[in-house]
């Protein structure tokens, strides 16, 4: 053998060991109670997907009567609430509303030196309720309802397959132009208020789903999540902490955000008909506090994937007549 085929060699079998070893790892992980985000189609998927002005005004509504009893949106102003690409709310009826939110600027230090609270202008922040995250904790049970501006970029649904998938799965949404991570986890977590999964413990110690059939008189343990035990110990059950919610898409599956969002949650501008134009339901809020929220991190989305096009087509254009411009040139030589 040389010197470097043994080397090869070599360097193969440490490869497979850490692809072995990697599977190793995160397969145990994968664990049964992960959560699960499912996929949603959303009207700006995809490289021609845009965000639709009328559900950003609806999204914006139920930040406005739900969301903003605890979050802030600070990284907006009044003013983008009118800007082309978003709801575009009138000018007007954006000032009355940032004069009158409850939740006042501090300004100042005035003629005195002090400061002191004013109405909101349109060039000032979308603020919350709290003045900073002491406040908020202290209020809400020491868990933090963080500022939303960023969330549909800051979050993301986690990969639970084998390590040996991963790279398939990332090139699937690569190939896709997957981008609704955020936002399929937001709307996961707004829809994902269940009861606690309820379970029985088998006589080897396994606790095992209650199934649609029911529990069948046996002693059921209601299990936020559950670790099974190796080597012959019984699987440990963990119980829903007290304050905290169960949500089957928030990592871990308590959360101290309450369900707070529920079917007629928020009234809808009628139609011409009388009725809501879209149904006033539990599924409808999610869908569009998402995508306001998706605007909220991403405010330029419209204008971005336009100008994206134009630039393509502006290229192929000039692909073009530099081509016709080549065989013009180059047909005067003779070969
Ligand atoms: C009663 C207060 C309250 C209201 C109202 C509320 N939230 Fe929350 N929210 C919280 C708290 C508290 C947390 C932190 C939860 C935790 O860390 O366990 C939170 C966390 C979140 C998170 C982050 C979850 C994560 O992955 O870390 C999102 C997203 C969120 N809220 C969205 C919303 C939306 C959208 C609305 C309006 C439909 C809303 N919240 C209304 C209190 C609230």
């Amino acid at each position: 053998m040389t010197l470097n085929t043994k080397a090869s060699s070599l360097f193969i079998s440490a490869a497979a060991l850490a692809a072995v070893a990697m599977a190793a790892i995160a397969t145990p992980g994968a664990a049964a109670d992960a959560p699960h985000i499912e996929r949603q189609q959303w009207t700006f998927d995809g490289p021609m997907g845009q965000l639709d002005r009328a559900q950003l005004q609806r999204g914006f509504q139920v930040y406005q009567n739900v969301c903003s009893a605890c979050h802030g949106l600070s990284r907006l102003s009044w003013r983008n609430l009118v800007q082309p690409g978003g709801p575009e709310f009138p000018e007007e009826a954006i000032k009355e509303l940032a004069k009158s939110w409850p939740n006042k600027i501090t300004d100042g230090p005035n003629d005195a030196g002090e400061m002191f609270e004013r109405d909101a202008l349109l060039s000032d922040r979308i603020l919350g309720p709290y003045k900073n995250e002491n406040a908020a904790r202290a209020a809400q049970n020491g868990a933090y309802p963080l500022d939303l501006s960023l969330i549909a970029r800051a979050r993301n649904p986690e990969y639970h397959g084998s390590a040996l998938g991963h790279a398939p799965h990332m090139l699937r949404d690569i190939l896709t132009a997957y981008q609704a991570g955020g936002p399929d986890y937001i709307f996961g977590l707004l829809t994902g208020y269940k009861d606690v999964p309820s379970y029985v413990r088998e006589a080897n110690g396994h606790l095992k789903p209650v199934g649609p059939e029911g529990a069948a008189g046996k002693k059921v343990e209601q299990c936020v999540s559950v670790q099974h035990g190796e080597d012959g110990q019984p699987d440990v059950c963990t119980p829903l902490a007290d304050g905290l919610n169960y949500n089957a898409a928030f990592p871990g599956h308590q959360i101290a955000m309450p369900p707070i969002l529920g079917d007629g949650a928020v009234t809808y501008a009628k139609g011409a008909d009388g009725n809501p134009v879209v149904p006033e339901t539990l599924d409808q809020h999610a869908r569009d506090v998402t995508a306001f929220l998706e605007w909220a991190a991403d405010p330029h989305l419209n204008q971005r994937k336009a100008t994206g096009w134009q630039a393509l087509l502006f290229l192929l254009v000039t692909t073009v007549l530099l081509f016709l411009g080549k065989k013009r040139i180059w047909s005067r030589i003779e070969h």
